[in-house]
């Protein structure tokens, strides 16, 4: 029958290869190639069962049609229990061994298919993904390869766009745990109140809008990782519940009386200074202690500036891929490199990004011009002096404008300590700010800026615009 089999499939397009038994079967099988098994399942020298075992644990491991006698319906329901991938009972009709073949080995390529594409999902977090030349960022990769071995807690600081969750996903995706879930969640995001029951789940009639029992994302991470972003921003009174996961690896659901275990890795992230927070009393110093058992530090783009035209490059790559269909990517111009190596990023890689996709969508050559990066990128040229002003005819609005936004990038973006240094208080900055983004305030035709489209927030004819009222909301309580 073995003999007539081989013939047949043969004949009907399989590339087919007998064994003789059990043994050699899986023997055949372990060195590779073989897509699905079809095979007795009483042999000599091997029991159907067992063989049916070793097959499944083969590496890689085939689909298994078995034959079984007549009538024997319940061997065939513990071989398909076994693993099996379908049966037919003897005798069969040869046309109905193609249909299963036909049916497992489409199966398998769908299979196959999904395998791959999880890795394709899975791969834009692996390391070969991330760009960076300068020596702290091959340190930081050499870090990812050893941190993802291990199960320690990990901590990442930087600057906003600094690529804090790109580490932290490489740190996943690279690790064991990767088949498990990554789990993000951006503790600034999340209303104070809410937080506890987001994070360890809880029971129903807990509170008011807790209908029914709900795991939180510790139990949702369950075998994976937990992304804490912004961990700075965890609430006070849950900073305690926080560091006691940390030390028992367990939670407790608001409203349960027991804790339940969990197996989490803990990945968390800011930009704020931890330390900072220590030292104010803002911030647990135990929880700091469990949280920061590795330090990963992320030093801003200003700051590695060798890796700027690498990433850029690796933007444009993709971004054109994505958006043209596998238009080669454009160049940079000389010029435009040079732009960018001038420029302080106070958005760090995500603002390159975010260049490098404008520029994408504006550049009609092959070549990234000048003209195709935003004005505060290419203003930089020539903007360096009160001379340079003069030349270029500033109003002092205008100036004043240049200057903010200077500082501002100087600070890192923190406005904060950009109000510090430029001897405002924050609101005055936030709200020059918030009327460069909107367009007004910078004397648009060059009138000097006086009255002009000021009045567009109905402050109804308010004098001075130096010193700011509290806020708009607190204007009218009479
Ligand atoms: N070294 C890098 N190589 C490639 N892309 C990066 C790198 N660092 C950051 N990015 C990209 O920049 C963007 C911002 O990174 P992200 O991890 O979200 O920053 P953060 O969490 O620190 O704000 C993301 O789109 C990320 O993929
Ligand atoms: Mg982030």
């Amino acid at each position: 029958m073995r003999d007539l089999l081989v013939e047949d499939l043969g004949e009907g397009g399989f590339r087919v290869e007998a064994a003789a038994g059990g043994r050699a079967g899986v023997a055949r099988v372990r060195e590779g190639g073989i897509d699905v098994v079809v095979s007795d399942l009483r042999m000599p020298d091997l029991d159907g069962f067992d063989l049916l075992r070793d097959l499944k644990a083969a590496e890689p491991s085939p689909h298994v049609i078995v034959i079984t006698a007549f009538g024997s319906i319940d061997t065939a329901i513990r071989a398909v229990k076994l693993g099996a991938y379908d049966y037919l009972t003897k005798p069969f009709d040869p046309e109905a061994l193609v249909l299963a073949l036909d049916q497992a080995l489409s199966e398998r390529g769908l299979r196959q298919e999904v395998a791959r594409l999880r890795r394709e999902l899975a791969r834009p977090y692996g390391l070969d993904n991330m760009v960076g030349r300068s020596p702290a960022m091959q340190e930081v990769f050499g870090l990812i390869a050893r941190l993802a071995e291990a199960t320690a807690t990990v901590l990442i600081t930087g600057e906003s766009g600094t690529g804090k969750e790109l580490v932290a996903r490489a740190i996943h995706y690279n690790s064991p745990r990767a088949k498990r879930s990554f789990v993000a969640v951006n503790l600034a995001a999340i209303p104070e109140t809410l937080v506890e029951s987001e994070l360890f789940g809880h029971k129903r009639g807990a509170f008011t809008d807790a209908r029914n029992d709900r795991d939180g994302l510790f139990v949702e991470a369950s075998g994976g990782t937990i992304f804490l972003d912004e961990v700075a921003e965890i609430p006070p009174a849950l900073q305690a519940k926080l560091l006691r996961v940390l030390q028992e690896r367990e939670v407790r659901p608001v409203g349960a009386t027991r804790n339940e275990k969990v197996d989490v890795r803990v990945i968390a992230a800011t930009n704020r200074d931890l330390e900072a927070r220590l030292r104010e009393g803002l911030f647990r110093e135990d929880l700091y202690y469990r949280l920061n058992v590795v330090h990963v530090e992320l030093p801003p783009l200003r700051g590695r500036v060798e890796d700027i035209l690498p990433l850029a490059e690796h933007f444009l790559a993709r971004v054109s891929a994505r958006a043209t269909g596998g238009r080669p990517a454009p160049r940079l111009a000389h010029a435009t490199a040079k732009l960018l190596l001038a420029y302080p990023f106070p958005g760090n890689v995500r603002e390159l990004e975010n260049l490098m996709e404008r520029a994408v969508a504006l550049c009609d050559g092959d070549e990234i011009g000048v003209d195709d990066l935003p004005p505060q990128v290419r203003e930089r040229r020539g903007a360096d002096s009160l001379g340079g002003a003069l030349a270029r005819g500033l109003t002092l609005a205008e100036l004043e404008r240049e200057y903010i936004e200077r500082v501002l990038v100087a600070e890192g973006g923190n406005k904060t300590r950009a109000a510090t240094r430029l001897g405002l208080d924050r609101k005055t900055l936030y709200r020059k700010l918030e009327e460069y983004a909107r367009g007004v305030g910078d004397g648009s035709d060059g009138s000097g800026g006086s009255g002009g489209g000021g009045g567009s927030g109905g402050s109804g004819g308010s004098g001075s615009d130096v010193n700011d009222p509290p806020s708009d909301t607190s204007r009218n309580p009479r």
